[in-house]
């Protein structure tokens, strides 16, 4: 299986699959309900990012996913588009990224909530341990655009975010061109039970 990658848009043509999440599916991820809402209402129904990947065949027991996941740039009040996010379903398998275009930063959380967002720009290599919870956010002004590799039987709980009212941290625009990390008022912390699921997988 091989594939070109236009780095310039993120398009595999060769892909095998592609997903597709609007800005109306991201309203809920932002802090700011008020702003959220009204780009909702105003552009919902625009392609907030795409994934293209190129995943292996079922049969093959230890298979790679690769493929390419474009973000397109924008902000709602002081908070910057972003992915949705997730942890692994199967939680112990890892994950690399590697930023072909824009500026960016990789969320990372871990269960009991230590947060480290990465920085990305063109040539950027990240890597996203087991167990951590990850979110891709554009803090540029152009896409940004990530390669991506992760065993095929990862796959993708979304959820883990959604309960716990974002991720602890919210990444926001310091107002002189770049970014900065701030408390998340909405966050509920995992109980330790919940932490314990994970940790079993
Ligand atoms: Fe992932």
């Amino acid at each position: 299986m091989a594939a070109k990658i236009d780095a310039a848009t993120g398009i595999i043509a060769a892909r095998t699959g592609a997903k597709e999440t609007l800005i109306a599916e991201l309203a809920g991820c932002f802090a700011g309900t008020e702003a959220s809402a009204t780009l909702a209402a105003n552009r919902g129904d625009e392609v907030a990012y795409f994934v293209h990947e190129m995943r292996p065949d079922a049969s093959e027991p230890y298979g790679l996913v690769s493929g390419t996941s474009t973000l397109k740039p924008g902000k709602v009040g002081r908070e910057f588009f972003m992915t949705r996010g997730h942890i692994h379903s199967r939680p112990d398998r890892p994950e690399i990224y590697f930023c072909l275009r824009g500026r960016g930063v990789m969320h990372l959380e871990t269960l009991t909530g230590e947060t480290s967002p990465l920085a990305m720009e063109s040539g950027s290599l990240t890597y996203v341990p087991p167990f951590m919870i990850h979110r891709s956010i554009n803090v540029g002004d152009e896409p940004l655009i990530t390669l991506f590799c992760y065993p095929a039987d990862a796959g993708q709980d979304y959820e883990i975010i959604v309960r716990a009212g974002g991720m602890r941290t919210l990444i926001v625009d310091d107002g002189a061109g770049g970014w900065i990390e701030v408390a998340n008022p909405r966050y509920q912390p995992r109980s330790i039970d919940e932490q314990q699921r994970y940790l079993r997988g």
